[in-house]
């Protein structure tokens, strides 16, 4: 949960007092060996000593995730539901040189990004310790304008509207599209006609929305971040999926459903490719393999497979393949000297972990154990992981 902040500390930690307390309590470790100690020493030099830790804590937290952070007010519940840097970049590149209105805009981490691309950002929120903390940290951005509002109470117009609807309901994530704060529901109902992109969790239950323009999943560093929806206006022509892959040292990667995804049926090849998961979640496969001519181990299963390995991703050299049971696994491990062991399932009702106890490899070669189902046979495939990413 952490510290609840108050107006009065967003007020403090902002002044010229606040800033100079932070500065100080960033030089004090804050390690759990100190942190008693640390903390008696805070009290006793400064007001708002809870605020002033808690705000230390989160901006070092913050630093990989948000990349402004440095200087920035947060909470802990902010920090965990704010778009990392990354993405928030690639949203406002998408909406470079439109007037936006972030109307879930918490303390700012999409504004932040939008503010160097667009002309003119609105920031609303129906919480006022956040929106305070937005100003705060977007204050040097001249032509960010945070105001309090309900986002189901248009207040601008014109602008293209972005929202990121709170993903928990009762303390709980939730699926539901209807749960969400605001409900996802209300809130298209409350712009129709507007241009809107509205980040939602990449598990949420689409079909139950009928969403007609375009959704884009986003994987960064190779974790499945958000599902993004985009009215038709801001979408591709053609465009219904977007899977968009996202790295900190490489450069992003985009597929839509308007690339080709004819792909030949054939035996598995020498590789096996297991591809991202914005891919995966988008929809996507067929056009992967189509792009990096590879095609499916089994039409209804997401593994690829293909002579050879795509350039910057990573994949699994078949050493062997043979109908999947525990004692053949076992058997092919003890031959193979295998010790550390991967094992990747799809298709078949296998408890990785549970299979992992069961046939104990104690050898000394790395393996991956890919276990899928071609057709209706479980299958192995015993592999050597390769990794053609640049890091
Ligand atoms: C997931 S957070 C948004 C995070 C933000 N996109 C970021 O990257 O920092 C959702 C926000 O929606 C706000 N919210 C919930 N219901 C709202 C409503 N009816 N109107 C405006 N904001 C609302 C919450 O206060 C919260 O700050």
């Amino acid at each position: 949960m952490g510290y609840g902040f108050s107006r009065r500390d967003v007020a403090y930690l902002g002044s010229a007092a606040g800033r100079g307390a932070l500065a100080e309590v960033d030089r004090l470790a804050l390690t759990p060996q100190t942190y008693v100690r640390d903390l008696e020493r805070v009290r006793r030099d400064h007001a708002h000593p809870a605020a002033l830790v808690e705000t230390v804590q989160l901006r070092r937290r913050a630093v990989t995730k948000l990349s402004e952070a440095r200087h920035w007010l947060l909470t802990d519940d902010a920090l965990q539901q704010a778009t990392p840097s990354l993405v928030a970049r690639h949203r406002a590149a998408r909406l470079a040189g439109r007037a936006v209105h972030d109307v879930t805009c918490s303390v700012g981490a999409e504004l932040a990004a939008l503010a160097p691309v667009c002309p003119a950002v609105l920031g609303s929120d129906v919480d006022d310790v956040r929106l305070a903390m937005a100003a705060h940290n977007l204050a040097e951005h001249a032509n960010v304008l945070p105001i309090e509002a309900d986002a189901l109470v248009p207040v601008s117009a014109g602008t293209v509207v972005i929202a990121d609807p709170a993903r928990r309901a009762d303390g709980r994530r939730t699926r539901d599209p209807a749960k969400l704060r605001p409900p996802l529901p209300d809130l298209l109902a409350a712009y129709p006609g507007r241009d809107l992109a509205v980040k939602c969790a990449p598990g949420l239950d689409f079909d139950r929305l009928g969403w007609s323009g375009e959704i884009e999943v986003v994987s960064l560093d190779g974790v499945v971040r958000e599902a993004c929806l985009w009215t038709c206006g801001l979408a591709e022509h053609g465009v219904t999926r977007r899977a968009t892959i996202l790295s900190s040292t490489r450069r992003p990667v985009t597929l839509t459903d308007a690339d080709p995804q004819d792909i030949p049926r054939r035996a598995p090849g020498a590789w096996i490719l297991d591809p991202d998961g914005a891919v995966v979640r988008a929809g996507l496969v067929r056009h992967y393999a189509a792009r990096h001519g590879l095609w499916q181990l089994d039409p209804r299963i997401a593994y690829l497979t293909g002579d050879e390995l795509p350039a910057g991703t990573r994949g699994f050299r078949i050493v062997e393949r043979f109908d999947y049971r525990e004692k053949s696994v076992r058997a092919e491990l003890r031959r193979r000297d295998c010790g550390p062991l991967e094992i990747l399932v799809r298709g078949v009702d296998v408890d990785p972990d549970r299979l992992r106890r069961s046939v104990k490899p104690v050898g000394s070669q790395p393996f991956t154990l890919v276990l899928t189902r071609i057709g209706s046979t479980p299958t192995a495939f015993l592999c050597t992981a390769v990794d053609s990413r640049v890091l």
